[in-house]
């Protein structure tokens, strides 16, 4: 095992001062057994921790970076946006700026507001699309996060319709959770019974998803249950709703609604639209987004919203990704790493599978596909946690998690994938010898 000691010493300050010593949970790698990365630098596709160790990253602050870390056309422009100021809680016209430039790329999107977290964005949109509707209900799926927003963060009742929800986390209370319906995903049949039940059909505010989604391992919505869902609530009179802060500019050019034919009625961005800095965004229907303060009576708010260094990085984020053929070299990138895996596993039998959607992708071990939430947590998680200390050994970082997703950057070096395809099938030629 690589002998981390600077990254321990810290590691241990860090648990006396913050719980877990981290301030998001999954960085801790509870489950994979090990200490965390503690993190001194990074540059393109690398993470170099406390005691110089370097490994090739393809966590890439969970999909945030598409062009790797520490850009050079993105520190220039922050350098000089920096010297004019660093906040100013007062409207500046480069919020115009990027506000249009996604815009014109997402035909859905009319109008947009910018906040600092997928978290705020998920959660406002929801409160928009409650106060448009005058209804109450969400509608969400098993397996797809919305950031940790209290009525978010439940798990489905057991008899679907029977049982409200649960709260997932400690401090929630019932009340605030019954609002919400969380059904398995990809699942016609139960949407069905719930949008034909009398007690619920017309209190439905919104239908909200990944569509292809990435917090249980990639597993993309079935293109009939999309077009269910966008059929079903027009009927209804609720919205669609995309989550797209993990896909939005990662799975192609327009994101996920590049892939569909469907138009959502809002859709929330975050992680590539800030660059590298805490940006996020909610967007879609003139309509509807007209809702908000100070025009409307849905009252949304954040001090650092739109804030300049943030906007500049996701402008200059933006712009390097809409470049002639940026999308082809990141598939041509991708597919040096995934494509032999999935033509070793195809040609040995082997039970697992790589489920991928444009740069973004997750190996499953123990399963031949991955369709919902369940069917993820059918997957080897003791055998992932193995592969990710044998890859972290070899100076791969890989999210320390068997259902998240790894991401690919413009910046990743083939030799770099090269290296992490051969690690891979060498780890499962042995696990599945
Ligand atoms: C699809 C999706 N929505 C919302 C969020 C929450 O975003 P944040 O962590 O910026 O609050 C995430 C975070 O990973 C996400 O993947």
């Amino acid at each position: 095992m690589t002998q981390r000691p600077h990254s321990q010493r810290i590691y241990q300050q860090l648990c006396q001062v913050i719980p877990g010593g981290v301030n998001s949970p999954v960085r801790a790698c509870k489950s994979m057994g090990q200490m965390p990365l503690v993190v001194d630098h990074a540059y393109r596709d690398l993470v170099i921790d406390a005691d110089g160790h370097q490994y090739i990253d393809y966590c890439g602050s969970w999909g945030a970076l598409i062009h790797g870390h520490a850009h050079p056309t993105i520190l220039e422009a922050v350098r000089k946006r920096m010297e004019k100021g660093t906040s100013f809680g007062i409207t500046t016209a480069l919020e115009g700026e990027i506000a249009q430039e996604i815009i014109q790329l997402i035909d859905s999107v009319e109008k947009i507001r910018f906040v600092s977290s997928g978290t705020e964005a998920t959660m406002s949109v929801t409160r928009l699309a409650r106060g448009f509707t005058k209804k109450e209900i969400v509608v969400k799926f098993s397996g797809n996060y919305h950031g940790h927003a209290d009525f978010f963060l439940v798990q489905a009742g057991s008899g679907l319709l029977e049982t409200s929800p649960t709260a997932s986390s400690a401090g929630i209370p019932e009340d605030i959770v019954k609002h919400t319906v969380c059904l398995p995903f990809n699942d016609l049949e139960a949407c069905q019974k719930l949008f034909t039940h009398p007690e619920y059909r017309h209190r439905i505010a919104a239908v909200i998803l990944e569509p292809i989604a990435g917090n249980m391992g990639v597993v993309p919505a079935d293109s009939k249950f999309m077009q269910f869902l966008r059929e079903e609530t027009e009927k209804m009179g609720a919205l669609l709703i995309f989550d797209e802060v993990m896909t939005g500019f990662r799975v192609a050019k327009k994101g996920a609604q590049e892939i569909y034919p469907v138009r959502p009625d809002l859709t929330c961005f975050g992680k590539i639209i800030g660059g590298g800095f805490p940006a996020a965004a909610f967007g879609g229907r003139r309509d509807i987004m007209d809702c908000l303060a100070p025009l409307g009576t849905v009252y949304q708010a954040g001090t650092l919203s739109g804030n300049p260094l943030a906007m500049e990085a996701g402008l200059q984020s933006l712009r390097l990704l809409q470049q002639p053929g940026f999308y082809e070299e990141l598939a041509r990138k991708t597919a040096l790493l995934v494509e032999p895996i999935k033509a070793r596993i195809a040609e040995k039998g082997w039970n697992a599978c790589v489920q991928q959607s444009g740069s973004m992708f997750t190996l499953f071990f123990g399963k031949k596909q991955v369709r919902n939430l369940q069917e993820a947590l059918e997957t080897d998680t003791s055998l992932f946690a193995h592969f990710f200390r044998t890859m972290f050994a070899k100076g791969i970082y890989v999210p320390p998690s068997a259902h998240e997703a790894w991401f690919i950057s413009s910046v990743h070096e083939d030799r770099h994938l090269e290296k992490t395809r051969d690690a891979v099938l060498e780890f499962m030629e042995e696990a599945y010898a």
